[in-house]
């Protein structure tokens, strides 16, 4: 018998309590007001518009819909971007986040021709470590989160980053980091990619949260597209999970910016030898969604108010915890709550804090201390905080 999931398996031990005052914050999964799952507006517009075409259910190519690869790297790149005009991306639709992240690191393991050593955050999310040893990857560290702070340690980040030996590859959140939810700062991005730059590092973005850290999708996909400015090559996982809220649609997306036309055409025929043999082909529903709303132009709009709506929800529920801890009596500063971003909150409670909270409230959340802010509601925040109060003072 092998121990649970330490995210998935959270959701599991919520379902067995039986106090109704339960909340589950442990998976990255948003919640409406009413702690009920979501689905977007604009996904029922798309899913009305695909039900009139009426369409069949035959194998997707290998790579999966060639119409949802092109809006998906040009959400990431921009429309009208000089990579893709160029012919310069090999991208290939994924089974959203984690299989998209496997399908790079599998092929990374076979092509990268340097240092087969993938340098990651410390902490990142939980499942990119044993996704990228069971593609045969090396996984390495570097600082990231300074628990002093509950923010980023850039001097850290930089420090470790200088010493990384040239020609490995550098794992990176877009924006939304997962657990932390700490991001970088723009100049703060420069600097990094600077010093990547010249240690001849690989980087390889994973944007699992675009529009979903600052309610703008084109200010969330900065950094990739700082990166590629620079003069990096890339590769990019893409995620709908969060931002269409397409968790089990499974929709996402590879790619590599290549340098030439012909090293993306043969990356692409790698790409599919790699993929064939594990899942043959991926699913059609979750990328028909995705590629209607981002090729109709009133979906798209009317999905661009959904996400900048989720984004929005998130930030004032931070708001809301971090007021009613205050109103509670805690003394500890908890500024990091409302300085982080995205789906998640480090908010610094150690094990022993974490596990009274789930024993004597039933607030279920991952061992480090992560809460996911979008499982917080206006109904249920007061007793958040009474809780956590009551377990860190
Ligand atoms: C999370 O971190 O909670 C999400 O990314 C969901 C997952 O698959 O772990």
């Amino acid at each position: 018998m092998g121990p649970p999931d330490p995210i998935l398996g959270v959701t599991e031990a919520f379902k067995r309590d039986t106090n109704p005052k339960k909340m589950n914050l442990g998976v990255g999964a948003y919640r409406d007001d009413n702690g009920k799952p979501f689905i977007l507006p604009s996904v029922k517009l798309a899913e009305e518009e695909i039900q009139k075409k009426n369409m069949d259910k035959e194998y997707s190519p290998i790579s999966g819909s060639p119409e949802f690869c092109k809006a998906t790297i040009n959400l990431a790149l921009g429309e009208d971007n000089e990579w893709t005009k160029n012919g310069l991306n090999a991208t290939v639709q994924g089974i959203s986040g984690t299989g998209s992240l496997r399908i790079g690191t599998s092929f990374l393991s076979a092509f990268f021709p340097g240092n087969k050593d993938l340098y990651m955050p410390t902490p990142t999310w939980g499942n990119h470590v044993p996704l990228a040893k069971h593609a045969g990857l090396g996984v390495k560290q570097y600082r990231y989160y300074d628990p002093k702070t509950c923010g980023f340690d850039f001097h850290g980040a930089l420090q470790d980053i200088a010493k990384i030996p040239e020609r490995s590859m550098i794992l990176l959140h877009a924006c939304a980091h997962n657990p932390t939810g700490v991001d970088p700062k723009p100049e703060q991005w420069a600097e990094m990619s600077k010093v990547i730059k010249e240690k001849k590092l690989f980087p390889f973005f994973d944007m699992a949260y675009q529009g979903f850290a600052s309610g703008d999708i084109d200010k969330d996909a900065t950094p990739v597209r700082m990166f590629l400015k620079d003069g990096h090559q890339i590769a990019l996982s893409q995620s709908y999970a969060k931002n269409m809220g397409l968790y089990g649609e499974r929709a996402g997306a590879f790619s590599l910016i290549c340098s030439s036309k012909e090293e993306a055409a043969a990356t692409m025929s790698q790409l599919k030898i790699i993929i064939r043999p594990m899942y043959s082909n991926p699913p059609v529903t979750g990328a028909r969604i995705a590629t209607e709303i981002l090729t109709t132009p009133s979906i798209r709009s009317q999905w661009l108010k959904d996400v900048k709506g989720m984004a929005d929800r998130i930030i004032s529920m931070r708001q809301l915890l971090r007021s009613n801890l205050a109103k509670e009596g805690s003394s500890r500063d908890w500024a990091h709550i409302t300085d982080q971003i995205g789906m998640f909150c480090f908010t610094g409670m150690a094990p022993a804090q974490v596990e009274k909270l789930t024993k004597d409230f039933s607030v279920y959340l991952t061992k480090d201390g992560r809460i996911s802010v979008a499982g917080i509601t206006s109904k249920n925040v007061e007793y958040l905080a009474h809780a956590m109060h009551q377990v860190t003072k």
